[in-house]
């Protein structure tokens, strides 16, 4: 059995650093231990929360480039597009058919959605949101990956990924793979400017494809406490330090400490933050502009990737829609 990683990127507004840090390095890195990986823009993932067409277009073309530029070989890797392999979309419906409406109601993303209502708990709730977690099966699924990396919110969808193939198999035929999740360390939460998790929804995040002066002026938001320069400084808990962490030997790091019990500005430690940052995005950033300049190129790729992984996908729905009756009649 190959061993198979798959991941998906929803394509809502433009990658920041959290997610550079906590999705995209991680899972290009972990590739290079697998025989496969399967990256893809999971647009039908998009339109669930994001109805503005042109925030959708931009965002795919913001996603791919920066996956492109961060590194990601499309010869090496399967990158496509989710829209361009609609058989995902079947296997999709075929999935729902097998789901229970109850293992749905549990979801933690839907259920924090009828959360927040307070008379009718279904307002504003789609079927989209509803049984999202069973497009996600799909997605993963139809390529049959033996691995999903996946932070703390997603581990649930993965379960149920698990449940879902377990009951198709049972009911008709061994045709899945039950995936496994490759979990992230807690201590891998990218901090943002307020010291909460790094999120467009908390309005906290440091750009990972913006000019350095936006750059600069996004490090130095980052809230930190009164003391001044020459008072002594805690490193824990702070997130000038944490995010200097991720970019930086543990020798620097030691000597950043170092700074901070001696009383260090926060002016000058953010200064710090602002050149390794910059250092490390300065390739990222060029590769981004030029792949950018190249209308045709994005469109390009992913045809090309989706007309390399159609064909698994085709023979895998086959064999399921044998597998339920929904064959050529014999
Ligand atoms: N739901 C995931 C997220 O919001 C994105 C996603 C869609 C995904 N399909 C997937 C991740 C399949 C892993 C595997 O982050």
């Amino acid at each position: 059995m190959n061993k198979r990683i798959l991941t998906g990127i929803t394509t809502t507004g433009t990658p920041h650093i959290g997610n550079y840090l906590g999705a995209i390095k991680p899972a290009l890195e972990l590739a290079s231990d697998f025989d496969e990986s399967f990256f893809f823009l999971a647009d039908y993932h998009a339109i669930i929360k994001n109805s503005n067409r042109n925030e959708i277009e931009q965002s795919v073309k913001d996603v791919a480039l920066s996956w492109l530029a961060s590194g990601l070989d499309p010869a090496q890797s399967f990158f496509y597009r989710q829209s361009d392999v609609p058989e995902i979309l079947e296997l999709s419906w075929i999935l729902n058919c097998v789901t229970a409406k109850g293992l749905m109601n549990r979801s933690h993303a839907y259920k924090a959605a009828t959360a927040l209502n307070t008379s009718d708990e279904d307002k504003g709730i789609s079927m989209g949101l509803f049984s999202y977690p069973v497009l996600m099966a799909a997605d993963i699924l139809i390529f049959n990956a033996t691995h999903v990396p996946v932070g703390p919110d997603q581990m649930q969808h993965l379960e149920m990924t698990r449940d879902i193939a377990g009951k198709f198999n049972h009911s008709y035929k061994k045709i899945f793979e039950l995936p496994e999740a490759i979990t992230q360390e807690a201590d891998q939460i990218i901090l943002g400017q307020d010291g909460r998790k790094m999120s467009k929804s908390y309005k906290n995040i440091i750009p990972l494809l913006s000019t350095e002066k936006v750059l600069k002026k996004s490090i130095a938001k980052i809230v930190t406490n009164s003391l001044e320069p020459g008072d002594p400084k805690d490193f824990n808990n702070c997130s000038v330090f944490s995010l200097y962490c991720h970019f930086s030997s543990d020798d620097e790091q030691s000597d950043l400490k170092e700074s901070y019990k001696n009383g260090i500005s926060w002016g000058d430690a953010k200064n710090k933050l602002f050149e390794k940052v910059n250092e490390h995005i300065i390739p990222i950033r060029e590769s981004y502009n030029s792949l950018n300049s190249n209308k045709d190129l994005i469109n390009e790729l992913l045809a090309e990737g989706s007309a390399k992984v159609r064909p698994m996908a085709k023979e895998l729905l086959l064999e399921v829609r044998d597998s339920i009756g929904i064959s050529r009649i014999s």
